[in-house]
């Protein structure tokens, strides 16, 4: 399972690089818009927090695969190793064949069907990114989704993965973690719920207080030795 973090917040970014297995980065127009700065300069200050080795994932805003293929071009101008996030309208799938003929890494997103991702992954999409929150919204069945696009993967061997994205809860994401989808996406906010348990939190208290009662309080192991 390769996590990724679903933003273009500059210190959520920062939080999730040094705490978690963090892989890369995905953003979308919306998210972009959020931060109200210079593409550029939006897309230059992830590059610097998360370096050389994650993905960095970034959306093309034309109506046509023309005008798609040169923003992916100007993108990677300032960011060479930049995946392409392209929407499966068929203009998309057309930008997607040209894109993946010119040797540029693309994820199909705005996936709300199987059907979609079949025809991305055809195109030369490398990540299938389904929305799974936006179809639980209106009584769709995301995961399942998701998990249908994973089997077909499987079975037709396509050289693609799941890029799960669109949580809103922890059981969302486990949904689709169990159905194989190779990565996720996930907003900082539900990120963070990922780890969260009472009983973790109750327990590592009561390890606390059993050991400062002998070992005195602000104590470690490296005290104790
Ligand atoms: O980036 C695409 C997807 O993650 C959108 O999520 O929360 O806006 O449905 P959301």
């Amino acid at each position: 399972m390769i996590y990724m973090l679903d933003t273009a917040n500059l210190e959520a970014i920062k939080k999730a690089v040094d705490l978690y297995p963090l892989e890369g980065v995905t953003t979308n127009p919306s998210i972009v818009a959020k931060e109200n700065k210079p593409l550029k300069d939006i897309l230059m200050g992830i590059r610097e927090v998360i370096g050389s080795e994650r993905m960095l994932h970034a959306q093309v805003m034309g109506e046509t695969a023309d005008v798609m293929v040169r923003e992916a071009d100007a993108m990677r101008e300032v960011d060479p190793e930049l995946i392409i996030k392209v929407p499966v309208t068929p203009q998309g799938i057309k930008a997607m064949k040209a894109l993946k003929a010119k040797g540029i890494r693309v994820t199909a997103t705005a996936i709300l069907t199987p059907q979609q991702a079949l025809m991305a992954a055809k195109a030369g999409a490398e990540f299938l990114a389904p929305y799974v929150n936006r179809l639980d919204n209106i009584c769709g069945d995301g995961t399942l989704v998701a998990a249908e696009i994973a089997h077909l993967i499987s079975v037709y061997d396509l050289d693609a993965k799941v890029l799960a994205a669109s949580f809103k809860n922890v059981q969302q994401v486990h949904e689709v973690a169990k159905a194989g989808a190779q990565t996720v996406t996930i907003a900082p906010d539900v990120f963070d719920q990922l780890l969260k348990h009472p009983l973790t939190d109750s327990g590592v208290a009561g390890f606390t207080a059993d050991w400062e009662a002998v070992y005195g309080a602000g104590t470690t192991v490296l005290d104790a030795l």
